[in-house]
């Protein structure tokens, strides 16, 4: 029978990985808290239709990496490919625009693409990201993205590179399309296969082409910023102002379009230049969206997000794996004493301890061990028949190498102390 394994691309986090996870986790959710922006969470599996409105059809996600599948209802799912179209969906759905001028929310989880895996690049992988509804920016924006690099900061990713561009308002994008079309078209037969055919589906996606032949063409392509109107100019120079302000490095990438239909305005991408990422070197992207409210049947509610990579940003950051450790361990001199040892793991538990015990039966010398080996316990209770007949247990104190014996009764409190005065 062969063995069964993982769908490829989608990867197991092992305990002895999750601390640093969690440190990444733990920063996010402390700094999104501190900018006032509270936690949603949103079904993993939407309607299809939700990520053909708002994604776009002609989309990279939307053509080739979604999964979707029919359901025994005959309705059309996907697991969601990320995370603001739910978001989007669910602040709609609630009327949350009747109720307040101005939402942060944040969300954390995992989402779903069928890419070619590689490093940093999964079919599942996880994203921290935040949606601000309400606010045409662009301080909002500024402050959204000085936060990115503060956290970035705070985990030790340090050699990073922001870049921020404007797609513009309105007809800006349309326009900008025509005119990369028009230099692009002429030279149409040196373009990739893959951008011959994105120039009349999706023409700006070919900006982002890693094809060398492609980047060549586009080296001379015209600059988005050159199509912006008196407004969207204002905008973007409002937002390079406020960040200058905030002391925040950028810089203006006039070829940044990203991979998403909904964006208007900002659009901003941090990446990381440390080797480990490779061609997967783009942490965090985000940008406005304030016509996608509308598209999906709200009102005109300006909007702006981003989401970072928690496994890119863990390819960066390093550090060992660790095993969790507790405060004590419990063994036992005798297998008759096993109940007692029970009754005593559920009193130092019940007391906020971190205890545990190997119940097997096993000999005493191999429950020692292993509470000093695997369990990184600070001290173990040892239950032996002759100290149980006095009401007594043994108490090992592994960092100080002594042992004493204390009454049953106070052995809780003994070990809160010496746990106490260890950390
Ligand atoms: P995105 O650029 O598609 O934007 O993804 C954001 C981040 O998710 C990327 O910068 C990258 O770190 C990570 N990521 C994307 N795909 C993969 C993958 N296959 N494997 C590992 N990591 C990946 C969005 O998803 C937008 N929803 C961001 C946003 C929020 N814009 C406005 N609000």
């Amino acid at each position: 029978m062969t063995t069964l394994r993982a769908v490829k691309g989608m990867n197991d986090v092992l305990p002895e990985a999750l601390p640093r996870w969690r440190r990444v986790e733990a920063a996010f959710r402390a700094i999104t808290a501190r900018h006032g922006y509270a936690e949603v969470r949103t079904p993993i599996v939407e309607p299809t239709q939700l990520f053909i409105r708002s994604i776009g059809e002609a989309t990279d996600i939307v053509e080739k990496e979604m999964y979707t599948f029919v359901d025994k209802g005959d309705d059309m799912l996907t697991l969601r490919p990320e995370g603001t179209a739910s978001a989007v969906r669910a602040y709609i759905e609630h009327a949350v625009h009747g109720r307040e001028p101005i939402s942060k929310w944040s969300y954390l989880g995992p989402m779903f693409r069928r890419e070619r895996p590689a490093r940093g690049r999964y079919r599942q992988f996880w994203q921290a990201g935040v949606e601000c509804f309400g606010d045409g920016g662009p301080f909002v924006d500024a402050e959204m993205i000085d936060m990115v690099v503060t956290l970035l900061g705070e985990l030790g990713v340090q050699d990073l590179e922001v870049l921020v561009n404007s797609l513009g308002s309105g007809d800006t994008r349309d326009r900008y399309r025509e005119a990369l079309t028009a230099h692009l078209a002429p030279h149409r037969d040196r373009l990739s296969e893959d951008s011959q055919r994105r120039l009349a589906s999706n023409p700006l996606r070919i900006l982002d082409s890693k094809s060398p032949a492609d980047q060549e063409l586009c080296a001379g392509a015209p600059d988005l910023v050159d199509f912006l109107g008196p407004e969207d100019r204002a905008h973007f120079e409002g937002l390079q102002g406020a960040l200058r302000a905030l002391g925040t490095p950028f810089r203006v990438a006039p070829r940044l379009v990203r991979g998403l239909d909904y964006y208007s305005r900002t659009l901003f991408e941090v990446q990381g230049r440390g080797g480990e990422l490779g061609a997967q070197n783009t942490l965090c992207g985000g940008g406005r969206y304030d016509g996608l409210v509308r598209t999906l049947g709200g009102p005109d509610v300006p909007s702006i997000g981003f989401a970072m990579g928690i496994e890119r940003i863990l390819l960066l950051t390093g550090g060992a794996d660790t095993a969790p450790t507790v405060d004590v361990a419990v063994a036992v001199a005798d297998a008759s004493l096993r109940e007692e040892a029970l009754v005593l793991l559920r009193d130092l538990r019940a007391a906020g301890l971190v205890a545990d015990g190997d119940l097997r039966g096993g000999s005493l010398k191999s429950q020692l061990r292993r509470a000093a080996d695997k369990l990184g316990a600070r001290a173990v209770l040892v239950l032996g028949p002759a100290e149980s007949e006095r009401g007594v247990v043994q108490l090992k104190d592994l960092a100080a190498h002594s042992q004493s014996e204390i009454p049953r009764a106070e052995v809780v409190l003994r070990v809160q102390a010496l746990v106490r005065e260890s950390k």
